[in-house]
Protein backbone atom coordinates (compact mmCIF):
# COMPACT_ATOMS: atom_id res chain seq x y z
CA UNK A 1 0.00 0.00 0.00
CA UNK A 2 0.81 3.39 -0.20
CA UNK A 3 1.65 5.88 2.34
CA UNK A 4 0.20 8.81 1.60
CA UNK A 5 -3.41 9.80 0.98
CA UNK A 6 -5.47 11.56 -2.06
CA UNK A 7 -6.15 14.61 0.72
CA UNK A 8 -2.08 14.98 0.47
CA UNK A 9 -2.06 16.10 -2.95
CA UNK A 10 -4.67 18.75 -2.12
CA UNK A 11 -8.35 19.27 -3.48
CA UNK A 12 -8.69 18.43 -7.55
CA UNK A 13 -5.91 17.09 -7.71
CA UNK A 14 -6.19 14.28 -10.70
CA UNK A 15 -4.58 10.97 -10.86
CA UNK A 16 -4.50 9.06 -14.09
CA UNK A 17 -3.24 5.92 -15.93
CA UNK A 18 -1.60 6.46 -19.53
CA UNK A 19 -1.04 4.19 -22.71
CA UNK A 20 -0.62 4.69 -26.15
CA UNK A 21 -2.12 3.55 -29.61
CA UNK A 22 0.79 1.37 -31.22
CA UNK A 23 1.71 -0.18 -27.77
CA UNK A 24 -1.83 -1.88 -27.16
CA UNK A 25 -4.25 -1.54 -29.76
CA UNK A 26 -3.37 -4.05 -32.14
CA UNK A 27 -5.86 -4.18 -34.34
CA UNK A 28 -4.45 -3.16 -37.79
CA UNK A 29 -7.20 -4.34 -39.68
CA UNK A 30 -10.72 -2.17 -40.81
CA UNK A 31 -8.66 0.40 -42.78
CA UNK A 32 -5.71 1.42 -40.70
CA UNK A 33 -2.46 2.45 -42.66
CA UNK A 34 0.81 1.22 -41.80
CA UNK A 35 2.87 3.31 -39.87
CA UNK A 36 6.46 3.35 -39.11
CA UNK A 37 6.41 1.11 -36.03
CA UNK A 38 4.82 -1.60 -38.18
CA UNK A 39 7.99 -1.67 -40.66
CA UNK A 40 10.56 -0.41 -37.97
CA UNK A 41 9.37 -3.77 -35.90
CA UNK A 42 9.45 -5.99 -38.90
CA UNK A 43 13.00 -5.55 -40.05
CA UNK A 44 15.53 -8.02 -38.60
CA UNK A 45 17.02 -6.71 -35.49
CA UNK A 46 15.29 -3.64 -34.46
CA UNK A 47 13.21 -4.96 -31.50
CA UNK A 48 14.02 -7.57 -28.88
CA UNK A 49 12.23 -11.16 -29.97
CA UNK A 50 11.20 -9.34 -32.82
CA UNK A 51 8.14 -8.07 -30.70
CA UNK A 52 5.94 -6.12 -32.40
CA UNK A 53 2.62 -4.17 -31.90
CA UNK A 54 0.47 -6.24 -34.27
CA UNK A 55 -1.51 -7.89 -32.11
CA UNK A 56 -0.01 -5.82 -28.95
CA UNK A 57 -2.81 -6.11 -25.99
CA UNK A 58 -5.70 -6.29 -28.50
CA UNK A 59 -6.87 -3.25 -26.46
CA UNK A 60 -8.80 -2.53 -29.98
CA UNK A 61 -11.25 -4.94 -28.95
CA UNK A 62 -10.66 -5.22 -25.03
CA UNK A 63 -10.63 -1.34 -24.66
CA UNK A 64 -14.29 -2.01 -22.08
CA UNK A 65 -12.67 -4.17 -19.88
CA UNK A 66 -9.62 -1.73 -19.59
CA UNK A 67 -11.37 1.22 -19.23
CA UNK A 68 -13.58 -0.63 -16.35
CA UNK A 69 -9.93 -1.29 -14.70
CA UNK A 70 -9.27 2.76 -14.96
CA UNK A 71 -12.61 2.91 -13.31
CA UNK A 72 -12.62 0.49 -10.35
CA UNK A 73 -9.21 1.55 -9.52
CA UNK A 74 -10.59 5.24 -8.72
CA UNK A 75 -8.38 6.72 -11.26
CA UNK A 76 -9.90 10.32 -12.37
CA UNK A 77 -8.16 10.20 -16.18
CA UNK A 78 -6.73 8.04 -18.84
CA UNK A 79 -4.21 9.23 -21.06
CA UNK A 80 -4.32 7.73 -24.47
CA UNK A 81 -3.40 8.35 -27.88
CA UNK A 82 -4.79 8.27 -31.27
CA UNK A 83 -3.20 6.70 -34.31
CA UNK A 84 -2.76 8.65 -37.05
CA UNK A 85 -2.37 5.75 -39.49
CA UNK A 86 -5.99 4.71 -37.83
CA UNK A 87 -7.67 7.79 -38.92
CA UNK A 88 -6.32 8.91 -41.76
CA UNK A 89 -4.21 5.66 -43.46
CA UNK A 90 -2.13 8.16 -45.91
CA UNK A 91 -1.24 10.66 -43.28
CA UNK A 92 -2.74 13.07 -45.49
CA UNK A 93 -6.38 13.26 -47.62
CA UNK A 94 -8.76 10.40 -46.81
CA UNK A 95 -9.57 9.78 -43.88
CA UNK A 96 -10.75 6.02 -42.54
CA UNK A 97 -14.71 5.64 -41.09
CA UNK A 98 -13.83 2.39 -39.34
CA UNK A 99 -10.96 4.59 -37.67
CA UNK A 100 -12.96 7.50 -36.16
CA UNK A 101 -15.51 4.98 -35.57
CA UNK A 102 -13.55 2.75 -33.31
CA UNK A 103 -12.20 6.24 -31.20
CA UNK A 104 -15.45 7.82 -30.62
CA UNK A 105 -16.71 4.54 -29.03
CA UNK A 106 -13.72 4.53 -26.87
CA UNK A 107 -13.78 8.43 -26.08
CA UNK A 108 -17.59 7.34 -25.45
CA UNK A 109 -16.91 4.75 -23.36
CA UNK A 110 -14.52 6.35 -20.81
CA UNK A 111 -16.77 9.46 -20.40
CA UNK A 112 -19.85 6.70 -19.54
CA UNK A 113 -17.34 5.74 -16.74
CA UNK A 114 -16.98 9.26 -15.41
CA UNK A 115 -13.54 9.13 -16.90
CA UNK A 116 -11.40 12.43 -18.10
CA UNK A 117 -9.94 11.67 -21.90
CA UNK A 118 -6.87 13.18 -22.19
CA UNK A 119 -5.78 12.71 -25.79
CA UNK A 120 -2.35 12.77 -27.54
CA UNK A 121 -2.23 13.26 -31.42
CA UNK A 122 1.35 11.80 -31.62
CA UNK A 123 2.45 8.94 -30.05
CA UNK A 124 5.23 7.77 -32.37
CA UNK A 125 3.51 6.23 -35.36
CA UNK A 126 3.45 8.23 -38.00
CA UNK A 127 1.61 7.09 -41.22
CA UNK A 128 4.42 5.28 -43.80
CA UNK A 129 3.06 7.49 -46.28
CA UNK A 130 4.49 10.48 -44.93
CA UNK A 131 8.05 8.34 -44.03
CA UNK A 132 7.93 8.15 -47.46
CA UNK A 133 8.36 11.50 -48.12
CA UNK A 134 10.65 12.24 -45.46
CA UNK A 135 8.79 12.21 -42.53
CA UNK A 136 10.18 14.65 -40.01
CA UNK A 137 12.93 15.61 -41.97
CA UNK A 138 10.34 17.18 -44.78
CA UNK A 139 8.93 20.57 -43.51
CA UNK A 140 5.69 19.09 -45.32
CA UNK A 141 4.78 16.54 -42.73
CA UNK A 142 4.33 19.57 -40.00
CA UNK A 143 1.54 20.72 -42.59
CA UNK A 144 0.08 17.37 -42.30
CA UNK A 145 0.35 17.63 -38.96
CA UNK A 146 -1.80 20.15 -38.57
CA UNK A 147 -4.17 19.23 -40.70
CA UNK A 148 -4.36 16.17 -38.79
CA UNK A 149 -4.89 18.05 -35.83
CA UNK A 150 -7.32 20.48 -36.89
CA UNK A 151 -9.82 16.83 -38.31
CA UNK A 152 -9.40 15.05 -35.29
CA UNK A 153 -9.94 18.10 -32.90
CA UNK A 154 -13.15 19.00 -34.92
CA UNK A 155 -14.58 15.33 -34.63
CA UNK A 156 -13.46 14.36 -30.52
CA UNK A 157 -12.53 17.71 -29.23
CA UNK A 158 -15.57 18.87 -27.37
CA UNK A 159 -15.55 15.70 -25.38
CA UNK A 160 -11.72 15.50 -24.80
CA UNK A 161 -10.41 17.37 -21.38
CA UNK A 162 -6.88 18.15 -22.72
CA UNK A 163 -5.44 17.33 -25.97
CA UNK A 164 -1.24 17.26 -26.29
CA UNK A 165 0.38 17.36 -29.78
CA UNK A 166 3.48 15.21 -29.16
CA UNK A 167 4.68 12.97 -26.53
CA UNK A 168 8.37 12.98 -25.86
CA UNK A 169 9.97 15.05 -28.91
CA UNK A 170 13.02 13.86 -27.52
CA UNK A 171 12.50 10.32 -28.49
CA UNK A 172 10.72 11.21 -31.34
CA UNK A 173 14.05 13.10 -33.06
CA UNK A 174 17.02 12.19 -30.87
CA UNK A 175 16.76 8.81 -29.88
CA UNK A 176 14.66 7.87 -33.22
CA UNK A 177 16.76 9.76 -36.05
CA UNK A 178 20.09 10.19 -34.70
CA UNK A 179 20.60 7.28 -32.11
CA UNK A 180 18.63 5.13 -34.10
CA UNK A 181 17.17 3.00 -31.22
CA UNK A 182 13.32 3.91 -32.60
CA UNK A 183 11.74 4.09 -35.51
CA UNK A 184 12.29 4.98 -38.89
CA UNK A 185 15.86 4.13 -36.86
CA UNK A 186 18.26 6.87 -38.60
CA UNK A 187 21.51 7.74 -37.08
CA UNK A 188 22.00 10.77 -38.74
CA UNK A 189 22.52 14.35 -38.09
CA UNK A 190 21.23 16.35 -40.69
CA UNK A 191 18.00 14.06 -40.41
CA UNK A 192 18.30 14.83 -36.44
CA UNK A 193 18.08 18.36 -36.44
CA UNK A 194 15.17 18.82 -39.28
CA UNK A 195 13.35 16.50 -37.20
CA UNK A 196 14.04 18.55 -33.96
CA UNK A 197 12.55 21.74 -35.50
CA UNK A 198 10.15 20.23 -37.59
CA UNK A 199 8.47 18.55 -34.75
CA UNK A 200 8.14 21.86 -33.18
CA UNK A 201 6.98 23.87 -35.89
CA UNK A 202 4.27 20.78 -36.32
CA UNK A 203 3.38 21.29 -32.65
CA UNK A 204 2.88 24.88 -33.43
CA UNK A 205 0.99 24.87 -36.64
CA UNK A 206 -1.32 22.15 -34.62
CA UNK A 207 -1.77 24.60 -31.51
CA UNK A 208 -2.98 27.12 -33.95
CA UNK A 209 -5.33 25.57 -36.07
CA UNK A 210 -6.93 23.85 -33.18
CA UNK A 211 -6.94 27.63 -31.34
CA UNK A 212 -8.42 28.89 -34.65
CA UNK A 213 -11.13 26.18 -34.15
CA UNK A 214 -12.21 27.44 -31.28
CA UNK A 215 -10.31 24.96 -28.85
CA UNK A 216 -8.96 27.11 -25.58
CA UNK A 217 -7.94 25.89 -22.06
CA UNK A 218 -7.36 22.21 -23.32
CA UNK A 219 -4.06 22.59 -25.29
CA UNK A 220 -0.50 21.11 -24.76
CA UNK A 221 2.47 19.25 -25.06
CA UNK A 222 4.21 16.86 -22.96
CA UNK A 223 8.35 16.71 -22.64
CA UNK A 224 10.30 13.96 -21.35
CA UNK A 225 13.36 15.04 -18.68
CA UNK A 226 16.40 12.84 -17.92
CA UNK A 227 18.43 14.38 -15.13
CA UNK A 228 21.95 14.82 -16.28
CA UNK A 229 24.40 14.89 -13.62
CA UNK A 230 28.34 14.98 -14.83
CA UNK A 231 30.07 11.69 -13.90
CA UNK A 232 32.83 13.14 -12.10
CA UNK A 233 33.63 17.17 -10.73
CA UNK A 234 35.78 17.26 -13.66
CA UNK A 235 34.71 20.86 -15.41
CA UNK A 236 34.79 19.29 -18.75
CA UNK A 237 32.11 16.33 -17.43
CA UNK A 238 30.12 19.33 -15.80
CA UNK A 239 30.44 21.14 -19.22
CA UNK A 240 28.94 17.53 -20.76
CA UNK A 241 26.13 17.48 -18.45
CA UNK A 242 25.51 20.92 -19.12
CA UNK A 243 24.95 20.31 -22.34
CA UNK A 244 22.87 16.87 -22.52
CA UNK A 245 20.87 18.96 -19.82
CA UNK A 246 20.31 21.76 -22.58
CA UNK A 247 19.06 18.97 -25.33
CA UNK A 248 17.50 16.99 -23.21
CA UNK A 249 15.40 19.34 -20.87
CA UNK A 250 15.53 22.68 -22.25
CA UNK A 251 15.80 22.51 -26.15
CA UNK A 252 12.25 21.23 -26.58
CA UNK A 253 10.00 23.54 -23.99
CA UNK A 254 12.22 26.75 -24.56
CA UNK A 255 11.47 26.20 -28.19
CA UNK A 256 7.51 26.35 -27.90
CA UNK A 257 7.65 28.52 -24.46
CA UNK A 258 10.51 30.95 -25.52
CA UNK A 259 10.57 30.83 -29.29
CA UNK A 260 14.51 29.82 -28.84
CA UNK A 261 16.33 26.79 -28.78
CA UNK A 262 19.50 26.60 -26.37
CA UNK A 263 23.01 28.47 -27.37
CA UNK A 264 24.54 25.28 -27.00
CA UNK A 265 23.06 22.86 -29.01
CA UNK A 266 21.96 25.82 -31.89
CA UNK A 267 25.80 26.04 -31.76
CA UNK A 268 26.59 22.41 -33.02
CA UNK A 269 23.27 21.56 -34.99
CA UNK A 270 23.60 25.29 -36.98
CA UNK A 271 24.82 23.89 -40.19
CA UNK A 272 22.05 21.26 -40.40
CA UNK A 273 19.07 22.51 -39.40
CA UNK A 274 16.87 23.86 -42.34
CA UNK A 275 18.34 27.51 -43.61
CA UNK A 276 16.03 29.92 -42.16
CA UNK A 277 14.97 28.15 -39.07
CA UNK A 278 14.41 31.27 -37.13
CA UNK A 279 12.32 32.51 -39.09
CA UNK A 280 9.84 29.73 -37.89
CA UNK A 281 10.19 30.60 -33.91
CA UNK A 282 7.24 32.91 -33.75
CA UNK A 283 4.88 30.02 -35.12
CA UNK A 284 6.53 27.75 -33.05
CA UNK A 285 6.00 30.38 -29.73
CA UNK A 286 2.03 29.42 -29.39
CA UNK A 287 0.42 29.99 -26.03
CA UNK A 288 -0.38 26.72 -24.35
CA UNK A 289 -2.96 25.93 -21.70
CA UNK A 290 -0.57 23.16 -20.03
CA UNK A 291 2.35 21.23 -20.01
CA UNK A 292 3.33 17.63 -19.31
CA UNK A 293 6.22 16.36 -17.89
CA UNK A 294 7.25 12.56 -18.48
CA UNK A 295 10.35 11.60 -16.04
CA UNK A 296 11.35 8.37 -15.36
CA UNK A 297 15.62 8.43 -14.40
CA UNK A 298 19.17 9.95 -14.85
CA UNK A 299 22.40 9.51 -16.97
CA UNK A 300 26.15 10.41 -16.05
CA UNK A 301 27.96 12.33 -18.63
CA UNK A 302 31.60 11.93 -19.23
CA UNK A 303 33.64 14.60 -21.92
CA UNK A 304 34.72 12.46 -25.16
CA UNK A 305 36.21 15.16 -27.32
CA UNK A 306 36.46 11.93 -29.66
CA UNK A 307 32.89 11.77 -30.28
CA UNK A 308 31.31 13.63 -33.23
CA UNK A 309 28.38 16.15 -32.95
CA UNK A 310 27.37 15.50 -29.57
CA UNK A 311 31.19 15.15 -27.62
CA UNK A 312 30.42 12.91 -24.59
CA UNK A 313 29.21 9.50 -23.36
CA UNK A 314 26.54 8.50 -21.06
CA UNK A 315 26.58 5.81 -18.31
CA UNK A 316 24.41 4.28 -15.77
CA UNK A 317 25.43 5.24 -11.67
CA UNK A 318 25.35 3.26 -9.02
CA UNK A 319 21.90 4.01 -7.61
CA UNK A 320 19.04 1.58 -7.05
CA UNK A 321 18.14 0.24 -10.52
CA UNK A 322 14.88 -0.76 -12.21
CA UNK A 323 14.73 -4.40 -13.96
CA UNK A 324 16.00 -2.22 -17.26
CA UNK A 325 19.18 -0.95 -15.46
CA UNK A 326 17.37 2.08 -15.14
CA UNK A 327 18.65 4.54 -11.84
CA UNK A 328 15.63 5.26 -8.98
CA UNK A 329 16.32 9.39 -8.28
CA UNK A 330 12.51 10.69 -7.40
CA UNK A 331 14.18 14.00 -6.09
CA UNK A 332 15.06 15.05 -9.86
CA UNK A 333 11.11 15.31 -10.25
CA UNK A 334 10.76 17.57 -7.67
CA UNK A 335 13.77 19.51 -9.44
CA UNK A 336 12.27 19.54 -12.85
CA UNK A 337 8.79 20.61 -11.39
CA UNK A 338 10.13 23.74 -9.76
CA UNK A 339 12.03 24.63 -12.37
CA UNK A 340 9.36 24.21 -15.12
CA UNK A 341 6.96 26.38 -13.11
CA UNK A 342 9.63 28.79 -12.74
CA UNK A 343 11.10 28.99 -16.67
CA UNK A 344 7.77 28.63 -17.96
CA UNK A 345 5.51 30.25 -15.33
CA UNK A 346 1.87 30.60 -15.40
CA UNK A 347 1.23 27.03 -16.86
CA UNK A 348 -0.43 24.43 -15.23
CA UNK A 349 1.71 21.34 -15.15
CA UNK A 350 0.87 17.63 -14.91
CA UNK A 351 2.99 14.50 -14.32
CA UNK A 352 1.86 12.97 -17.25
CA UNK A 353 4.22 9.79 -16.89
CA UNK A 354 6.26 8.16 -14.38
CA UNK A 355 6.54 4.36 -13.90
CA UNK A 356 9.17 1.68 -13.79
CA UNK A 357 9.56 -1.53 -15.35
CA UNK A 358 10.23 -4.39 -12.52
CA UNK A 359 8.56 -7.53 -11.37
CA UNK A 360 8.95 -7.11 -7.83
CA UNK A 361 5.80 -5.21 -6.60
CA UNK A 362 7.14 -4.08 -3.55
CA UNK A 363 9.56 -2.08 -5.35
CA UNK A 364 7.40 -0.72 -7.80
CA UNK A 365 4.94 0.31 -5.27
CA UNK A 366 8.18 1.89 -3.37
CA UNK A 367 8.56 3.45 -6.78
CA UNK A 368 5.67 5.49 -6.93
CA UNK A 369 5.17 6.13 -3.65
CA UNK A 370 8.64 8.35 -3.56
CA UNK A 371 7.51 9.90 -6.28
CA UNK A 372 4.56 10.91 -5.14
CA UNK A 373 6.30 12.22 -1.72
CA UNK A 374 8.19 14.15 -4.65
CA UNK A 375 5.77 15.90 -5.79
CA UNK A 376 4.09 17.09 -2.32
CA UNK A 377 7.74 18.83 -1.99
CA UNK A 378 7.17 20.74 -5.32
CA UNK A 379 3.86 21.64 -4.59
CA UNK A 380 5.61 23.24 -0.82
CA UNK A 381 7.80 24.95 -3.22
CA UNK A 382 5.19 26.57 -5.24
CA UNK A 383 4.49 24.57 -8.51
CA UNK A 384 1.10 24.79 -9.71
CA UNK A 385 0.90 20.75 -10.26
CA UNK A 386 -2.29 19.84 -11.45
CA UNK A 387 -2.50 15.66 -11.67
CA UNK A 388 -0.08 12.52 -11.95
CA UNK A 389 -0.76 10.19 -14.90
CA UNK A 390 1.28 6.68 -14.22
CA UNK A 391 2.72 4.77 -16.81
CA UNK A 392 0.95 2.15 -17.29
CA UNK A 393 -1.94 0.04 -17.04
CA UNK A 394 -1.04 -3.23 -18.51
CA UNK A 395 1.98 -4.53 -19.49
CA UNK A 396 2.30 -3.21 -23.44
CA UNK A 397 4.84 -3.25 -26.37
CA UNK A 398 7.40 -1.25 -24.82
CA UNK A 399 9.16 -0.25 -28.42
CA UNK A 400 12.21 -1.14 -28.98
CA UNK A 401 12.48 -3.43 -25.58
CA UNK A 402 9.11 -5.34 -27.03
CA UNK A 403 7.20 -6.82 -24.85
CA UNK A 404 9.63 -7.94 -21.96
CA UNK A 405 9.91 -4.86 -19.91
CA UNK A 406 7.31 -4.98 -17.23
CA UNK A 407 6.00 -1.16 -16.63
CA UNK A 408 1.93 -2.07 -15.90
CA UNK A 409 0.07 -1.78 -12.69
CA UNK A 410 -2.27 -4.77 -14.30
CA UNK A 411 0.07 -7.71 -16.44
CA UNK A 412 -1.35 -9.86 -19.59
CA UNK A 413 -1.08 -13.04 -19.87
CA UNK A 414 0.72 -13.74 -22.83
CA UNK A 415 -1.83 -16.57 -24.10
CA UNK A 416 -4.97 -15.32 -23.49
CA UNK A 417 -4.36 -11.83 -22.62
CA UNK A 418 -6.45 -11.65 -20.10
CA UNK A 419 -5.57 -8.66 -17.63
CA UNK A 420 -4.06 -9.32 -14.48
CA UNK A 421 -3.97 -6.94 -11.66
CA UNK A 422 -0.65 -6.34 -9.56
CA UNK A 423 -0.70 -5.21 -5.61
CA UNK A 424 0.45 -1.55 -7.27
CA UNK A 425 -3.13 -1.73 -8.82
CA UNK A 426 -4.65 -2.15 -5.50
CA UNK A 427 -2.22 -0.05 -3.96
CA UNK A 428 -3.83 2.73 -6.11
CA UNK A 429 -7.26 1.28 -5.87
CA UNK A 430 -6.96 1.76 -1.94
CA UNK A 431 -5.76 5.38 -2.07
CA UNK A 432 -7.78 6.54 -4.65
CA UNK A 433 -11.44 4.97 -3.37
CA UNK A 434 -10.61 5.40 0.43
CA UNK A 435 -12.77 7.66 1.54
CA UNK A 436 -11.60 10.31 4.16
C1 LIG B 1 7.95 6.96 -22.50
C2 LIG B 1 6.90 6.77 -23.52
O1 LIG B 1 6.04 7.84 -23.68
C3 LIG B 1 6.17 5.46 -23.42
O2 LIG B 1 5.67 5.16 -24.69
C4 LIG B 1 7.10 4.39 -22.88
O3 LIG B 1 6.52 3.12 -22.92
C5 LIG B 1 7.48 4.76 -21.47
N1 LIG B 1 8.08 6.08 -21.44
C6 LIG B 1 8.43 3.79 -20.79
O4 LIG B 1 9.62 3.75 -21.45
Amino acid sequence: MFSHKRADFGPDFLFGVAMAAHQIEGGQQDGRGPSIWDTFAATPGNTKNADNGTVACDHYHRWPEDLDLIRDGGFDAYRFSFSWSRLIPEGTGALNPAGFDFYDRLIDGILERGIKPLATLYHWDLPSALQDRGGWMNRDTAKAFADYAAVAAQKFGDRLTSIATFNEPWCITVLSHFLGAHAPGYRDVRATARAMHHVLLAHGMGIKAMREAGFKDKLGIVVNMEKCDPASDAPEDIEAAALGDAIFNQFFLDGVLKGSYPEKVTDILEPYLPKNWRDDMTILNQKLDWIGINYYTRFLYKADPSVPVFPFTQARGPLEKSNLGWEIIPEALTEFLVRASKRYPGLPIYVTENGISETDETKRTAFFDKHFAAMIEAQKQGVDLRGYIAWTLIDNFEWAEGFNPKFGIVGMDPVTRDRLPKDTYYAFKDMLTRKG
